[in-house]
């Protein structure tokens, strides 16, 4: 057993002496309480540890035990529901132990060791298994969790068993001597195997029009939504956990604070799964670090997350996690750092801030699981990024747009006027375009992307119509550039801005979002050659169809949406006869 003693205390980092034979990423039991801590350099016999509980009260020459395991995850039913610190301490348990305040040294594991569960074996005695084959299942809520052969077992299965287990106990043995059980334990720094990675050629539909229809994200495609505060990051997280069409949730909170955290966790159980009507949390795992809580901690609970979607997307499932605030990640490893007296790179940043960064998003991804047959899954990622002052000029913001595929970026004006999702349609932009349109094509229309493509020109078009407005006012524009204001106008508020709380339009389908924008870009085409004959913009904002435009969003059937774009095209004609 390699045991040390503490020489140094600095906040969450701690050196200690005689820890030869220890290993980078060895976690280790700290002084007297055991407080948990993870090895991140060694020089010498001296391992420099960073802490992940409140390493107040302890003391030099205390023992450093090293457990010569790395930092791990436990993976296997009960994961659903769950709420995790950081490194998977189930926080209900923890408080069951000792109160609100979580005392130092508590430890539980991540999955309950004595609940029993249900096991349907699907492979039986003489079968050959290989790593990430499915062996059997087991029911979690309504959840077929699909238990897997961990990497690194093969052979021929000796002995099955259907029936009720604990985590722990064994369900199958391989070559009479490899016993697997429910569980397995992956350390979190090294990303899950599969077998080959996708193409990113299916959207992640989350019934958010800004999102699915002008700035897509894929399934196993990465996001990133950086925000000043207020702007609605914490809101669009939290309506893509609840509507994107994925299975599983992972959704991590990170550093913020407290009372904000506080607000998620009393909230999310109340949820309902706005497809199934069953409780949003029986798909989630939450993982909670909040400002209050060891930096350390929060330092490794995106990969303490990321973990866990992998192995959901291993059982070749659908799965979206959400880290509000990477900012905050950010400033957890920019503390350990410091502490550390590594040279600083920009803002006092880490140099290696970028490398970690896009070795995150790296994990997100559609892949060919592990294992015989053709599994699919995915891990999509959505990051909050959030900027002090709103600057996005800031290294977090800077390093992660570099690796994700998608940017929403949040915008304070629009936030202050109330637009929401306050999504700013010039700034933000999607690399998903070209690889998503065969699905658009082949599920919504032939002409999605032309539609979007005209009515994001009008939008930048709005901008420099806008900026002449200010300066000689909206007379001097001719009527077809005030007609292009008209309908920017629609496109802001009748199509764009989408209210999370509305009882009808919280959740848009594809086909619906796709009829909107297509209403309202025949309404500009016709009122155009309208507007060429002679007919007036008064004349034709006075038409009926205008107020069935804005009604729109709350029209459940499409094909009353389908309908308005005949009248359009009716009535805008009927204008000219009438000349
Ligand atoms: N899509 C939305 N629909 C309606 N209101 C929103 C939306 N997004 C944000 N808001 C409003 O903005 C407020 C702040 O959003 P929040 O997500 O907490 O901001 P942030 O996390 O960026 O600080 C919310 O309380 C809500 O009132
Ligand atoms: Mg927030």
């Amino acid at each position: 057993m390699i045991t040390g003693t503490i020489v140094r205390i600095s906040g969450p980092v701690i050196i200690a002496h005689d820890m030869r034979g220890s290993k980078m990423y060895d976690v280790v039991k700290v002084g007297g309480d055991a407080l948990r801590g993870e090895i991140i350099r060694l020089e010498g016999d001296d391992a420099v540890i960073q802490v992940y509980e409140d390493t107040t009260g302890l003391m030099l020459g205390e023992p450093v035990v090293d457990t010569e395991q790395p930092l791990s995850v436990e993976l296997g039913p009960g994961l659903l529901a769950s709420i995790y610190d950081g490194v998977q301490r189930p926080l209900p348990v923890l408080m069951q132990k000792s109160g609100d305040f979580i005392a130092r040294g508590i430890y539980a594991p991540g999955l309950a060791r004595e609940k029993k569960w249900e096991f349907v074996p699907s492979v039986k005695k003489g079968d050959k298994v290989i790593a990430g084959d499915v062996i059997g299942t087991v029911q979690e809520f309504h959840f077929e969790h699909r238990i897997l052969a961990p990497h690194g077992t093969a052979g021929t299965v000796t002995d099955i068993t259907p029936g009720s287990f604990t985590v722990e106990e064994p369900v199958c043995t391989l070559d009479g001597t490899t016993r697997l059980s429910l569980m397995q334990v992956w350390p979190v720094r090294i990303p899950r195997p599969h077998t080959k990675k996708l193409d990113p050629v299916l959207p992640l539909i989350t019934g958010q029009r800004v999102f699915d229809c002008i700035f897509p994200v894929t399934k196993g495609g990465t996001a990133m939504i950086p925000g000043g505060f207020g702007t609605g990051k914490t809101v669009s997280e939290q309506t893509l956990a609840k509507w994107a069409d994925t299975q599983v949730v992972v959704y991590i909170g990170c550093g913020e604070r407290g009372n904000e955290m506080t607000d998620v966790l009393a909230e999310f159980p109340e949820l309902v799964d706005p497809r199934t009507g069953l409780p949003l949390i029986e798909r989630t795992i939450l993982i909670a670090n909040t400002s209050n809580m060891p930096v350390a901690a929060r330092e490794a609970s995106i990969y303490t997350g990321i973990t866990i979607a992998e192995y959901f997307r291993d059982m070749g499932y659908d799965v979206a996690l959400m880290a509000d605030s990477t900012s905050r990640w950010g400033e957890a490893l920019r503390e350990v750092s410091g502490r550390l007296e590594e040279m600083p790179g920009e803002e006092g940043y880490p140099a290696y801030l970028a490398t970690r960064l896009s070795a995150f998003y790296e994990r997100a991804g559609r892949v060919v699981c592990l294992g015989s047959g053709e599994r699919n899954g995915s891990v999509t990622v959505v990051g909050a990024v959030s900027p002090a002052g709103g600057d996005f000029s800031e290294p977090i913001t800077q390093n992660t747009l570099r690796v994700v595929g998608t940017f929403w970026a949040l915008d304070t004006n629009l936030a202050y006027r109330r637009h929401f999702p306050a999504v700013n349609w010039i700034k933000s932009y999607s690399l998903y375009i070209d690889s998503i349109s065969e699905w658009y094509v082949k599920n919504i229309a032939l002409d999605w992307r032309e539609l979007r493509e005209k009515a994001m020109y009008l939008l930048q078009k709005e901008v420099e119509l806008q900026e002449i407005v200010q300066l000689v006012g909206p007379d001097a524009l001719p009527e077809s550039e005030k007609a292009i204001l008209d309908v920017t106008r629609m496109i802001r508020e009748d199509f764009l801005q989408q209210g999370a709380y509305s009882d009808t339009d919280s959740f848009c389908p594809v086909d619906k979002q796709y009829l909107m924008l297509r209403v309202i870009m025949t309404y500009f085409e016709h009122m155009n050659v309208a507007m060429g004959r002679g007919v007036t913009l008064r004349q034709v904002q006075a038409l009926p169809i205008r107020a069935g435009i804005g009604r729109m969003k709350d029209i459940q059937d499409t094909e009353a949406i389908r309908a308005m774009v005949g009248d359009i095209e009716q009535q805008l004609s009927n204008l000219v006869v009438e000349k």
